[in-house]
């Protein structure tokens, strides 16, 4: 049996520089109420502490280069250990053969110099995530998740289409924008530091001139980053997943027109296409077979449903596993809540007004509503006490015009 995690997050940082470690020390003394993070100066050191510890580490944020194990070594041994913990790698070298070493290992890659507040910023939204996720089970399969499987005739368009040297970035984006699984892949790379730290993508376009044709190539080639969907996914079938894929493209096409129909910045119209692509992917983790099928008593929403069976429902739990690969916020807010807009409200901060989490609520939400032809169970509907609170009750007709 594991150790239990503890309710105190627990943070292990690992690198062979001291000076280094003290600065992190020091960098994150205001979150020492909140969280309880230790330090070690080596792999081995770190794998000691790991096994001898009666608590798991739920974040493990190790170095790259150290003497006698690198930091992909470190991290894999950890994930053995310990699948559900948070695994982070923060170096200071940008070297590529390296970074595909632990592209199939680390959830995250930062740079050093390490930003405080950006490091804080992330652990802070992947340990609330994956604090909703109740069940240690749903956790172990969402963190263990280094791939999702793709649409086999978009897989093989895909291969096809990259190992052409005279296509372009256009026709690789028409592929990847169909697919949920190859979309959150090519996100996760550029948002990891070592793409240049260029700071956030937020479209497919930019994100797949960042990586560079050559780079999918090699890694679609050589690593199999983009997998095929080989005879269903947990519970899913082919077809129920080529359903679940066509309904994400829709409900991202519909989130981007009512960004648009609302006059939102560009980011937030990027957004909204991104995270209605990604909305339901979470359907993977709490369709599993291990778990027991959704059964709804009376007056239960399937999202209630979710919490009681399984823990965590599809939307948070799609979302830890985005927050996990440094997806832009808006778009790990836009997943997790898609059916319970008000939970992206927090009471205490002003009202945000209109956001990508806004535009995939309502896209999916009205979606729904006109393939039941208007007659919808309740819970389908967009959420009427959310949308008076950022004062757009009015424009749901407007929206359903566009979509
Ligand atoms: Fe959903
Ligand atoms: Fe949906």
């Amino acid at each position: 049996m594991p150790p239990a995690y503890s309710e105190k997050p627990r943070l292990l940082f690992v690198d062979d520089e001291p000076m280094l470690l003290q600065g992190i020390r020091r960098m994150l003394h205001p979150m020492r109420e909140k969280w309880y993070i230790d330090f070690c100066e080596s792999g081995p050191q770190a794998l000691e502490k790991v096994t001898a510890e009666k608590s798991a580490y739920d974040v493990v944020i190790s170095d790259m280069r150290m003497p006698i194990m690198n930091g992909a070594e470190v991290l894999s041994r950890i994930a053995a250990l310990h699948p559900g913990t948070i695994r982070l790698i923060l170096s200071g070298h940008a070297d590529r053969q390296m970074i595909m070493q632990s592209v199939g290992i680390a959830h995250r890659y930062l740079s050093k110099p390490c930003d405080g507040r950006k490091l804080t910023a992330t652990l802070e939204q992947a340990l609330g995530l994956r604090a909703m996720l109740r069940d240690e089970e749903l956790r172990r399969s969402v963190s263990g998740t280094i791939s999702l499987p793709s649409r086999p005739d978009l897989y093989v368009r895909l291969l096809s289409v990259i190992q052409q040297a005279e296509s372009s970035i256009d026709d690789v984006e028409e592929i990847v924008s169909h697919d949920p699984a190859m979309a959150g892949k090519v996100l996760k790379l550029v948002n990891s530091a070592f793409f240049g730290n260029r700071g956030t993508a937020h479209n497919l376009n930019e994100a797949i001139s960042y990586v560079g044709l050559d780079v999918l190539r090699s890694l679609a080639l050589t690593l199999g980053l983009f997998e095929e969907l080989k005879g269903g996914f947990g519970a899913l079938t082919l077809s129920s997943m080529e359903a679940l894929w066509s309904h994400s493209f829709d409900v991202a096409a519909a989130a981007r027109s009512i960004a648009v129909a609302e006059g939102a910045e560009k980011s937030i119209v990027e957004e909204s296409f991104i995270g209605g692509l990604l909305h339901d992917v979470g359907k993977l983790f709490v369709g599993s077979p291990t778990l027991p099928p959704l059964s709804l008593q009376p007056g239960e929403t399937p999202v209630d449903a979710e919490r009681r069976i399984y823990g965590g429902t599809h939307g948070e739990a799609g979302g830890y596993l985005f927050a996990l690969w440094g997806l832009p916020s808006g778009v790990v807010e836009a997943v997790a809540f898609h059916h319970e807009p008000e939970r992206g409200l927090p009471a205490s901060e002003k009202d945000p007004g209109f956001t990508a989490l806004t535009a995939v609520h309502a896209a999916d939400a009205l979606l729904h509503r006109k393939q039941h032809d208007a007659v919808a169970p309740f819970f389908l509907h967009p959420n009427g006490a959310y949308l008076a609170r950022l004062g757009l009750s009015e424009r749901l007709p407007a929206w359903e015009a566009v979509i």
